[in-house]
């Protein structure tokens, strides 16, 4: 029984019952978050108390307290806004610049579904609003929670603030009892140049474009500000329903509308990825006169059956794209080349930039890529720009697409000064002076200073400590540059953060005590890495920072291996990169030889494992079970698949059998649980044969799977 279904159930008495409970809870949680107590109660925990409240307030509005929870929403803690789990992740897009990315877009999809599905396929295309995304949740009709996108995972609460919006209905008529309308929130071109104006009269802060200005107003700590600024909503998407709203995209956009959201007049239906471009150009056509920023033109499967089983990469839906506007270009001069040592250790040069305006955001730094970038060579020794190569003191052409970093697309030689000379790239590290080195094949030169080189450390304690990372409350890159030289509490390695408190009351330095620090900040830090001791296994792996070794990768390995554990044990033993632990590794769908060899590289090196070793030895790392693999035949069982597959494409069987907790390899061991064979399969069928391994022909393994 889901959260929903179990208050429908409850007889008033109950229901009465449960608010004085909930209001308790959440006053004595409230409390302990705001004072100095460690809070007793996780965010997401704290969120759904807060959730289950405002559903059964909506379904009872007579019960409603006096001192109702759901009152609390503006009395939000003073340094920011109560985080909200969602329901349903908030994705990101996959993006395209060219044609020929809609066409391949088309086509991938086109080649997941198989021929059979594909007849009718049709897509609906819109513009992509340029403002922040926003979900609102609906309990019986009534707006019961705002929350910002966050990390698509958690995001901010800001519901105080949504009442505000005229575009933002307060009750839906009609509706499924949990609607979740998701949406972009933005400010039109004449409400930002009257805002602007404003702010300037009064000696406030000027907005530097549309997005800014809608994102501070949207954010707001006082919903009476975010009031009196003239915020507006589109809806385009949904998150958690009770019941669908549409089969196709196009319908629930439609049904959105009747409920009284805005959508967009320029959504439309196209058959054919010629005809979305077609679309895409006349919106561009248009885009100056609408009044309000679009930064490009999402394409969306309009079956929603369709979409369901395209389903998504791990941030990314498979059937939607973002179909983005050329960026955005302006001239200046390049002051000087900078020298940034990252956590690898590779050095990237950066431009610094007379500052300029380019697109409405004034740009003062642009990434040089690498040392042929300067040169005027691409990876492959193609020439680009004509060869020309990059010089302090030249003009230079500057663009940006997006939120990409602004980088360097031409060089004006007829400006260029006399004196000029070629740019000498370091071998050195400009930050501990080891040797930075240019390995074969590789484009990066690099410092081999590993963990000595205090740039990398710290570069690698950024990366720990990031929102996909540990994401720890309260440390960030700047409180680690502040940590990382302190003479009592430093902070060198992931181990030293969860050492930071028994060091602190140890030697009597006490944090609180320091500038910038009061008792309150200093506790909310400690229970900030408290909370992050517990911690699933993907995370940890990515946290490290190891090269190659990104947020997919990481998550693949914690589903094949399960526990750390077994992780460093089948690392340990694929470290002559041989032997059955390295070809289980190789086997892994989705892990190359490069990221295998880097992976097992950094286990197998002194100083890191040592590093790594402490860092596990504070941690809780919990197992990686996939949610949806309750219940399934397949859950944690490894599977290969062979041949033809006739009711579906090979993509579709992966992502369904991972879905289930499957693991999917791409070659058949000892370690195969079954292979699934569809007509024409060859030594694959022959070699699970020998070892006894079973087989399934395509229909048995749907079979198997079926009703999952
Ligand atoms: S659909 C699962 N449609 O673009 C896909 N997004 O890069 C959900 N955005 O975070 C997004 N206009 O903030 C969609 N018409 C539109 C959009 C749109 C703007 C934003 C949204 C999202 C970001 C993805």
């Amino acid at each position: 029984m889901t959260q929903e279904q179990d208050i429908l159930a409850l007889s008033p008495k109950e229901a009465e019952k449960e608010l004085k409970r909930l209001s308790k809870l959440l006053a004595e949680a409230n409390f302990a978050y705001h004072s100095d107590d460690s809070p007793d109660m996780s965010d997401a925990e704290y969120d759904q108390l807060k959730r289950r409240n405002a559903a059964i307030e909506a379904q009872f509005p007579d019960l409603k307290r006096e001192d109702s929870p759901s009152d609390l929403v503006g009395a939000t803690p003073s340094d920011g806004f109560s985080k909200v789990t969602h329901a349903v992740p908030m994705l990101s897009l996959g993006n395209a610049f060219e044609d020929a990315d809609v066409t391949q877009f088309d086509e991938r999809v086109r080649s997941f579904l198989g021929k059979s599905s594909t007849d009718k396929l049709a897509y609906t295309a819109e513009p992509k609003i340029d403002g922040l995304s926003l979900s609102l949740r609906y309990v019986a009709g009534k707006l019961v929670q705002a929350a910002t996108r966050g990390d698509g995972a958690t995001g901010e609460n800001v519901t105080a603030n949504a009442y505000t919006i005229e575009d933002v209905p307060q009750f839906v008529e009609n509706a499924p009892q949990i609607l979740e309308v998701r949406g972009e929130v933005y400010m039109s071109h004449a409400d930002f140049a009257a805002l602007n104006e404003r702010q300037l009269a009064n000696g406030d802060k000027v907005f530097a474009n549309p997005r800014n200005a809608a994102a501070g107003s949207l954010r707001q700590l006082d919903a009476k500000i975010t009031q009196s600024r003239p915020l507006k909503f589109f809806a385009y998407a949904w998150g958690e329903l009770s019941a669908p709203l549409h089969e196709t995209q196009l319908g629930a956009i439609e049904r959105l509308s009747e409920f009284g959201f805005v959508t967009n007049p320029l959504t439309k239906r196209f058959d054919k990825p010629d005809a979305l471009i077609a679309h895409y150009r006349d919106i561009e056509a248009q885009r100056a006169t609408l009044g309000y920023d679009i930064d490009g033109v999402v394409y969306k499967v309009d079956s929603l059956e369709l979409q369901s089983r395209l389903g998504f990469r791990s941030t990314t839906p498979r059937w939607a794209i973002a179909h983005k506007f050329p960026a955005e270009l302006a001239w200046t001069r390049l002051e000087a080349i900078d020298i940034q040592v990252g956590r690898t250790g590779a050095l990237s040069p950066v431009a610094r930039l007379q500052p300029v305006t380019v697109g409405g955001v004034v740009v003062s730094n642009a990434t040089l890529h690498n040392e042929d970038y300067i040169r005027g060579f691409d990876s492959k020794g193609g020439e680009i720009r004509d060869g020309k190569d990059i010089r302090v003191g030249d003009w230079v052409q500057v663009y940006r697409a997006g939120d990409v970093i602004p980088k360097i697309a031409d060089v004006d030689l007829k400006k260029r000064p006399a004196d000029s000379v070629r740019y000498v790239f370091p071998d050195k590290c400009p930050e501990c002076q080891s040797d930075a080195v240019r390995e074969e094949g590789d484009a990066v030169r690099r410092c081999i200073g590993g963990i000595i080189c205090p740039a990398q450390a710290m570069e690698k304690l950024k990366h720990f400590v990031a929102r996909k990372a540990f994401d720890i409350e309260g440390l960030g890159a700047k409180q680690i540059e502040m940590f990382f030289d302190d003479p009592d509490l430093a902070i060198n390695q992931p181990a030293d953060i969860f050492t930071l408190q028994a060091r602190d009351a140890g030697n009597f330095t006490k944090l609180k005590n320091r500038k910038g620090w009061g008792a309150q900040s200093a506790n909310n830090l400690f229970s900030a890495i408290e909370e992050k001791r517990k911690i699933g296994f993907g995370r940890v792996l990515f946290s490290l920072g190891i090269r190659h070794v990104g947020e997919a990768a990481s998550n693949l390995l914690a589903n094949h291996y399960g526990s750390w554990e077994a992780l460093e044990t089948a690392l340990d033993q694929a470290k002559g990169f041989e032997g059955a632990a390295w070809e289980e590794l190789l086997s892994i769908d989705g892990i190359g030889e490069v990221m295998a060899r880097s992976l097992v590289g950094v286990f197998a090196q002194g100083g890191e494992r040592v590093s790594i070793d402490a860092l596990i030895a504070h941690l809780d790392v919990q197992q990686a079970i996939k949610p949806s693999s309750e219940g399934s035949p397949v859950a944690g069982k490894t599977v290969v698949f062979t041949g033809t597959l006739e009711k579906m494409s090979r993509a579709e069987a992966k992502a369904r059998a991972e879905s289930l907790g499957a693991k999917v390899a791409g070659s058949v061991s000892s370690k195969t649980d079954i292979l699934v064979a569809g007509p024409g399969a060859g030594s694959k069928a022959k070699k699970a044969a020998d070892l006894g391994v079973k087989t399934l022909d395509e229909d048995a393994w749907l079979a198997l799977i079926e009703g999952l």
